[in-house]
């Protein structure tokens, strides 16, 4: 794992892709209803049994932007989950939605049920509504299709194209029809607060996997935790007592190397599907259970460091072996019908695309992106068609792509990859930042990057390198905002790896301390953040245990529906060479250095205490992690 923010200001370019859908013009019918300007699209020639109706409403136009609606009326079997595809001639674009997932992929636009309204039965109805920006003529669309099955009449002679949801929800077949009489407010309402399954066994796709959910423990960590709790109970028991506190956390899965799939990756490390088997075993009656995995294997893996390079060569053959011998195997046991009910949360490779946007001035990440770009838009792919996964892409964190140079160029980089899916935008469920890094979630006491201390803004401390993002919280907001600003959907999820991001004990700053006179003792004064250097990444000294993992720990409003604890805290991040020890990355050397890309040298900051390989255990890591806790333990 590498989190190198070297060559943080370079750019680069990238293009897109559309959606197919066959729309018929048909009998459209202008009228008024409600105080909406409605069209019909729906009744055609030589029907016989309809499929749906779909009726387009405007409910107020302001000249550069307007709100709409579409009540799609199913009148063939019930449906137990919908798609509802149309696309617009003129710029129409997107802001938000509700009463559906929306998502614009050039002029065409794509709602899927909520987690609440997928089922709709013969003669029900729902409507989904949106807010939209336009310039020139704003012409109603011109026809609609649900399923893929055009609204012109005819009954579907086919199964719906989409992947129906596995369970039979027992959400009411109806939507109650509260769309809003006015135009909705500019704030979109996507909540992620949706409505917990309901049917207990987490079959079904909601918009918030860890809502409602049991958290799957993963035992080979807890196996890793109890046994440093027994070497050092007797020695310090007081530390000892807090290090057991760590085996009630939920942490991920990772499946770092083809071998890792069946299990046979080292002593600890267990399969997926014995994975899962315990999962169900952990599930009580009535409630989802959510299990967390981290896709981790590209071709040419960590191109920027030395650390967790892959084992898959950056090749054509190296990309195919990737797709059959990593990603669909995988695949396919997720699909089993008898892991249906588990939540199964996708983090998809870590690194990957933040290389791609950042480190083309690296021979080994030129040569690696196109296998990256087409290697996670294939696992989004697979991934996506099964309806109880849901993938997370990782966005690295504030202090790789928080300069405006790299977030906007990163956030295309993120929707070329989606589009490039059959699912598109859709086939991502949400981001992830600060996996397996370091960076703190607030920085509480540097809440301005411009703030003027001695005549200069605070980002332009040397710390921050005018990287206005000093926290993953501002970072993942302003993510959000460039993510949605590419198409995504406004209900993605944004996630914060929050398992060794702490930075508590005796370093941490406890108030303000407003005396420093220039920038960069002023943030030296107020930074919790206790790294030499933000691009250091492995094994950090001074670390601690970040907050524990929390399901909408800002509120149900809040993008970020979750912290999170990807890495689990303890497994080394890395090992570096050392006399007698040839393998590993000097980043990892507690004596070595980083460099800022701009002529800077820092200190790696990594421990003293072990040289590790990652992935394997490292006590004393696991130990001081514990230790300096925040909140503590
Ligand atoms: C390593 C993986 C390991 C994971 C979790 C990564 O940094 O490269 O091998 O499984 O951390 O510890």
């Amino acid at each position: 794992m590498n989190m190198n923010s070297e060559d943080d200001e370079r750019k680069r370019e990238r293009p897109a892709r559309r959606l197919t859908s066959a729309f018929v013009a048909a009998g459209l019918t202008m009228g008024v209803a409600g105080g909406f300007a409605a069209l019909t699209a729906g009744t055609s020639h030589a029907a016989t049994t309809p499929g749906c109706t779909a009726v387009y409403s405007v409910g107020s136009d302001w000249g550069s932007g307007f709100g709409a609606q579409v009540t799609i009326t199913n009148n063939g079997p019930a449906w137990t989950s919908w798609t509802l595809t149309y696309s617009y001639a003129g710029n129409q674009t997107l802001q938000s939605g509700w009463n559906g997932t929306w998502a614009q992929s050039g002029k065409n636009v794509t709602v899927t049920n909520t987690s609440w309204n997928g089922s709709v039965a013969t003669g029900g109805s729902v409507t989904p509504a949106g807010n939209f920006t336009y310039s020139g003529t704003n012409a109603a669309p011109a026809a609609f299709a649900v399923n893929g099955i055009t609204c012109s009449g005819s009954t579907p002679s086919t199964t719906p194209s989409t992947t129906p949801s596995t369970t039979p929800s027992t959400t009411p077949s109806t939507t109650p029809s509260t769309t809003p009489s006015t135009t909705p407010s500019t704030t979109p309402s996507t909540t992620p607060s949706t409505t917990p399954s309901s049917s207990g066994n987490g079959g079904e796709h909601v918009v918030n996997p860890f809502l409602g959910a049991t958290q799957y423990l993963n035992p080979d960590y807890t196996g890793e935790v109890n046994a440093q709790v027994a070497a050092d109970k007797a020695g310090n028991p007081t530390l000892a007592a807090a290090e057991a506190k760590m085996a009630g956390f939920q942490t991920a899965v990772w499946l770092d190397k083809i071998a890792a799939i069946n299990g046979t990756g080292d002593s600890v490390h267990h399969g997926l599907q014995w994975q899962l088997d315990q999962a169900l075993a952990q599930q009580k009656a009535g409630t989802p259970i959510v299990a967390e995995i981290v896709v981790y294997d590209l071709p040419g893996r960590d191109c920027a460091a030395i650390a967790s390079n892959g084992e898959i060569p950056a090749t054509a053959a190296g990309l195919t072996q990737y797709e059959t011998q990593y990603i669909d195997p995988i695949a396919s046991i997720l699909a089993t019908p008898k892991y249906a009910g588990i939540r199964v949360v996708a983090v998809i490779e870590p690194d990957s695309l933040p290389n791609a946007v950042t480190n083309q001035s690296k021979p080994a990440c030129q040569a690696a992106t196109p296998y990256y770009e087409s290697g996670v838009a294939y696992a989004l792919t697979k991934l996506h068609a099964i309806s109880n996964v849901y993938n997370y892409v990782d966005i690295a964190h504030s202090a790789w792509l928080g300069w405006s140079s790299n977030m906007g160029p990163a956030a295309q980089e993120y929707a070329k990859v989606a589009k490039a899916t059959p699912a598109g935008v859709a086939s991502v469920d949400g981001f992830i930042s600060d996996t397996a890094n370091y960076t703190p979630t607030t920085e509480p006491f540097l809440q301005n990057p411009t703030l003027q201390v001695g005549g200069q803004p605070v980002d332009s401390a040397k710390f921050y390198q005018y990287n206005p993002y000093f926290d993953e919280y501002s970072y993942d907001q302003a993510m959000y905002t460039q993510l949605t600003g590419q198409g995504f959907s406004p209900n993605i999820g944004m996630l914060i790896d929050t398992s060794r991001n702490g930075w508590g004990g005796a370093n941490r700053p406890t108030a303000l301390n407003s005396s420093p006179t220039t920038v960069d003792s002023y943030v030296a004064a107020n930074k919790v953040d206790q790294r030499p250097f933000r691009g250091d990444w492995c094994n950090q000294a001074g670390a601690g245990i970040g907050a524990r993992p929390t399901v909408q720990p800002y509120g149900a409003g809040n993008h970020i529906i979750a912290f999170v604890w990807i890495k689990p805290p303890g497994e080394s991040d890395g090992d570096y060479p050392s006399a007698s020890h040839p393998h590993g990355d000097p980043h990892c050397d507690p004596a070595g250095t980083q460099t800022d890309g701009n002529g800077g040298t820092y200190p790696t900051g990594s421990l003293t205490l072990g040289n590790v390989a990652a992935g394997q255990w490292y006590g004393a890591e696991f130990s001081q992690e514990v230790q300096n806790a925040y909140p503590a333990l």
